[in-house]
């Protein structure tokens, strides 16, 4: 099989590990490599940020494999041709990065480090803060999925009671997670919720989620954490939340530009932790193993193991 290599930051490693794993196929890459020598006969294409003419002489194409979990990038693709199965990565390490940042978030608006930064700021020694570590802090996760199940069940262990919100019903993976699923659950699932984490995928469904009447079905003074991406947030009303208490805070790692513009408002604002998209980073050896694992499951004729519904966007 050809298969058309092109990930955007790969010094050649990725590249070079997927040679190495699957000598019986043909890497093109599509940095160095073109012109494309016949690219009717490729048939596969591993990618990350494609640019905008990459699939432009693909006509044979059957497969893709994103170099991501997310892949409303790739779906918004201009030039992304339609019946060709979309496979994506699940968990491939991310889980375990995700859980950590949004136990950071979670740990540093329950025991109020934001305003003990504030007071260091200001060489003020502050002791009235109300946070101890054993205050309760329910924590709400929209979306159920690889990352955002491993997160619930992280965040349980470590003693705070979760909520989880997803499309479907779908199963707790454990007695203390409690399960919330559909438009019409939504208000139910929020109330009481101190810590919200965004792990849902950005579909015509999801983009602008993150909005004034989602923070009003908050407790007043709830922190946000966005690992999303950053089409969910209706940045203004994420402004006026902090602005009017409704929200305390929020941990942010993706923006509907990325990199975030020098003149971004939330650069300098006091609420608002910044993280350059590196929640959880695709981790190359587990990245790599799925996807030979996937394209030998494939070779033999059997499913792969995370294929893309393209009219859900995920
Ligand atoms: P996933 O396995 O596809 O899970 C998505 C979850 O969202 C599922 O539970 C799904 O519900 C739920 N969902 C989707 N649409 C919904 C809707 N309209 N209403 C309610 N729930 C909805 O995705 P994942 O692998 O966990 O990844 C989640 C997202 O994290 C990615 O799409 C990506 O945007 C982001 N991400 C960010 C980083 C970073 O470093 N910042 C890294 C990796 C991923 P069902 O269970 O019913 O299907
Ligand atoms: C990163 O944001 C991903 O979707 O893998």
């Amino acid at each position: 099989m050809n298969i058309l290599f092109y990930c955007q930051g790969d010094d050649g490693q990725v590249l070079q590990s997927f040679r190495q794993r699957l000598p019986q196929h043909r890497f093109i890459d599509w940095n160095s490599e073109r012109p494309l020598a016949e690219p009717e006969l490729i048939t596969a294409a591993i990618v990350w940020m494609p640019p905008e003419d990459f699939f432009d002489q693909l006509v044979g194409l059957k497969q893709i494999h994103a170099f991501s979990a997310g892949v409303d990038h790739l779906l918004q693709h201009p030039g992304l041709p339609e019946d060709v199965t979309i496979i994506r990565l699940q968990d491939a390490g991310m889980a375990q990065q995700m859980a950590e940042y949004a136990l950071y978030g979670t740990l540093h608006s329950q025991r109020q480090m934001g305003q003990l930064r504030k007071s260091q700021r200001r060489r003020h020694w502050q002791r009235e803060v109300k946070a101890s570590a054993t205050a309760v802090t329910q924590v709400g996760i929209l979306g159920a999925g690889a990352l955002g199940l491993h997160v619930a069940s992280r965040l349980s262990l470590n003693g705070y009671p979760v909520h989880c919100w997803s499309r479907s019903a779908r199963q707790s993976p454990d007695d203390r997670i409690r399960m919330f699923h559909g438009q019409d659950a939504l208000s139910e699932f929020l109330a009481g919720c101190q810590v919200l984490v965004c792990l849902l995928p950005l579909t015509d469904a999801t983009r602008g989620i993150l909005n004034q009447q989602l923070f009003e079905g908050l407790p007043q003074g709830a922190f946000l954490i966005n690992p999303g991406r950053g089409n969910h947030l209706v940045e203004n009303d994420l402004l006026s939340a902090l602005e009017t208490g409704q929200l305390s805070g929020a941990l942010l790692d993706v923006f509907s530009t990325e990199p975030l513009p020098e003149n971004h408002p939330f650069w300098d604002h006091p609420d608002i932790l910044i993280t350059p998209h590196v929640a959880a980073q695709s981790l190359e050896d587990e990245s790599v193993n799925q996807i030979v694992d996937d394209i030998e499951a494939i070779d033999r004729g059997d499913a792969p193991s995370c294929v893309v519904c393209r009219q859900s966007g995920y």
